[in-house]
């Protein structure tokens, strides 16, 4: 039998035999995004570059506030982190990571492919940076806060404050996040994630800083930062009616 023949053959066998003439693509090809860092990597680099237009942003933005809240507040329970206060550039990294499936998101990821291409990636993150901050964000509540949060914040002073600044305010430029007033519970969530690798994107100098913490530590340094402000123009208290 000829190679040609054979591939037809083979191709019947497998029930391809139709697909070559059809003009419909294969739902893989259709859904396909590329993955991984490097894809990651070049979608970042141009959203960053592209700048934002933050006007432009807010249309893109409504999909987000379903769960996110249209002031960037999220859930106090820290189900939705809060996204108001955030540093543009770590918005960016965060949306390329999830849209490439470097950091595993399944509950957004089929928000995030709605935005088209990297400029509108970064028209959503000038949009969020140019948000107020809300006030009253999830805290830790239980009677030992005051010794947890002073315990908490030497903690976070010796070894974290490198990269995120004592006050908990990151680093714009080198993509360092805010982590200061954000819900105690997405915080506490995000550090055992980091630690024990089920958030795949953590920084890797920052994952063998948090390595050695146990759940109690980690528990004070989140009390801490969220008993903070985020930083940013807080917003006007709703007008009294009279
Ligand atoms: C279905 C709910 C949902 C929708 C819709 C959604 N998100 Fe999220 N988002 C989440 C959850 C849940 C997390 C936290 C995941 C985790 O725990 O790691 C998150 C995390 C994030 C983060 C990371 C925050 C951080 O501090 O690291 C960013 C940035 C973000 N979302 C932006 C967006 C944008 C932009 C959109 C719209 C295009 C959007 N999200 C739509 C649920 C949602
Ligand atoms: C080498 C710099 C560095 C050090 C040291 C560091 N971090 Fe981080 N941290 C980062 C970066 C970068 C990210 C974002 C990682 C990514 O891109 O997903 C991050 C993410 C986080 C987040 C998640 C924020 C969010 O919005 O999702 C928390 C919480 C956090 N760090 C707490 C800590 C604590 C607590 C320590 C000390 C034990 C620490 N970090 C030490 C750089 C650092």
């Amino acid at each position: 039998m000829s190679l040609s023949k054979y591939s037809l053959l083979l191709a019947m066998v497998l029930g391809l035999g139709a697909c070559a003439a059809d003009p419909v693509p294969h739902p893989s090809q259709t859904s396909a995004r590329a993955k991984g860092p490097a894809a990651a990597e070049a979608e970042r680099a141009l959203a960053l570059a592209d700048g934002g237009n933050a006007a432009a942003g807010k249309l893109a933005y409504e999909v987000c506030s379903a769960c996110h809240l249209p002031s960037g507040f999220g859930r106090r329970d820290g189900g939705y982190p809060k996204l108001a206060g955030q540093h543009a550039t770590v918005l960016i990294k965060q949306i390329a990571d999830i849209r490439a499936q470097v950091r595993d998101n399944p509950s957004m990821h089929g928000f995030v492919k709605e935005l088209r291409d990297p400029r509108d990636i970064a028209n959503v993150a000038a949009y969020i940076e140019s948000l107020c901050i809300p006030p009253g964000n999830g805290r830790y509540t239980l009677p030992d806060a005051a010794e947890q949060i002073a315990r908490g914040r030497q903690m976070f002073a010796r070894e974290c404050a490198d990269c995120h600044q004592a006050s908990g305010q990151g680093n714009k430029e080198k993509r360092y996040p805010v982590v200061a007033g954000q819900h105690y519970r997405y915080l506490l969530r995000q550090m055992q994630d980091i630690r024990d690798g089920y958030r795949q994107n953590g920084d890797p100098d920052m994952v063998k800083t948090i390595a050695k913490y146990k759940n109690d530590q980690l528990q004070s340094m989140a009390a801490f930062l969220a008993s903070l402000d985020t930083p940013g123009t807080p917003c006007e208290p709703a007008p009294v009616r009279k």
